[in-house]
């Protein structure tokens, strides 16, 4: 049993066996309808509860989905029926009870905390599925859809991100390291990255450039991300952020200083910082990169039940 909380925390050879398992996956499924299971059946009986405390439509889709097409089941809890959210049971009982009832729990939370407590007290594989600090399911699966798309591995290209140091900047960030691949970062001076966390890249040979000029971030990059200003629960002065991120939205004038061929990926929702022709132009993959989170998600299932194949 694993958990899947945090890309930095598992082998890269582990994450590769997940890449790959996904690509023969998806392959398999050419024919099949949504909800048919894989033919292997491989987590036949097995229950997936999963919870959010923050709003969500792809996750919540792409996980139930996938615990499906394993032939397992989804139950999804609401947080405001639940004794916690209320003050009325424990976050270790409940913990406990979850362990006993379900075989894995996905969780998107506001809290580190709750996520390291639940670790201690899960006996049941705990999964990620977004935090303050981080977004790996996201990451992992926008490995894949590079991967899909440019038919190279991701450590051969140039990925850029411009746009707020938020988690799944993070979670890029430790994706980049344990894929050796290129990543440049344009924001503002005073959004860069979180300095342990760049630390920590830099001790582990990370190839990471930060500009704080749009278009030097983007010139030669394979991919151009970004994400929202204003993320969920962030407690700023939104009319300020969003004016600070001006020189930072990605349009075709920027577009032009990447690659001919590159390509446009933001995990959505999007809000102001990429405009509507590159959010629906020829470069953009977004709607390829959200389908791609059932396929590699069911691998990071198989991954947690020890189950993934070779
Ligand atoms: N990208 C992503 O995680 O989307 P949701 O917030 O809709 O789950
Ligand atoms: N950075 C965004 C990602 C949403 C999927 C947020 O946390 O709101």
């Amino acid at each position: 049993m694993k958990h899947f909380i945090n890309l930095r925390n598992i082998p890269i050879r582990e994450l590769k066996k997940i890449i790959n398992d996904a690509k023969k996956r998806k392959k398999l499924r050419r024919n099949l309808n949504t909800l048919d299971s894989d033919p292997d059946q491989p987590l036949k009986g097995k229950l997936l509860i999963q919870m959010f405390e923050k709003s969500s439509l792809r996750t919540r889709l792409s996980f139930y989905i996938a615990i499906k097409q394993l032939s397992g089941g989804a139950l999804t809890l609401r947080t405001d029926e639940l004794h916690l959210s209320k003050g009325g049971e424990s976050l270790t009982d409940t913990a406990k009870i979850i362990s006993t009832f379900g075989n894995a729990f996905m969780l998107r939370t506001d809290s580190e905390e709750k996520l390291s407590t639940l670790k201690k007290n899960m006996t049941i594989p705990l999964i990620n599925g977004l935090s303050p600090n981080s977004h790996p399911t996201q990451v992992l699966s926008d490995v894949f859809t590079i991967e899909e798309i440019k038919k190279k591995p991701i450590s051969k290209l140039q990925i850029c991100w411009i746009g707020d140091s938020n988690n799944v900047l993070n979670s890029l960030i430790e994706a980049s390291v344990k894929f050796s691949f290129k990543l440049n970062i344009g924001c503002p001076k005073k959004y860069q990255p979180n300095k342990s966390l760049l630390k920590w890249a830099n001790k582990n040979k990370g190839k990471i450039k930060i500009f704080s000029n749009s278009k030097l971030a983007a010139k030669n990059s394979d991919v151009i991300f970004t994400d929202k200003v204003i993320s969920m629960n962030d407690k700023v002065n939104k009319a300020k952020k969003i004016k600070d991120f001006k020189n930072f939205k990605i349009t075709s004038y920027i577009m032009k200083f990447a690659k001919k061929d590159a390509i446009f990926l933001h995990c959505l929702p999007r809000g102001t910082e990429v405009t509507n022709d590159v959010f629906l132009g020829r470069q953009s993959k977004v709607f390829q990169q959200a389908q791609n989170r059932i396929y590699v998600q069911k691998s990071i299932l198989l991954y947690c039940f020890g189950k993934l194949r070779n």
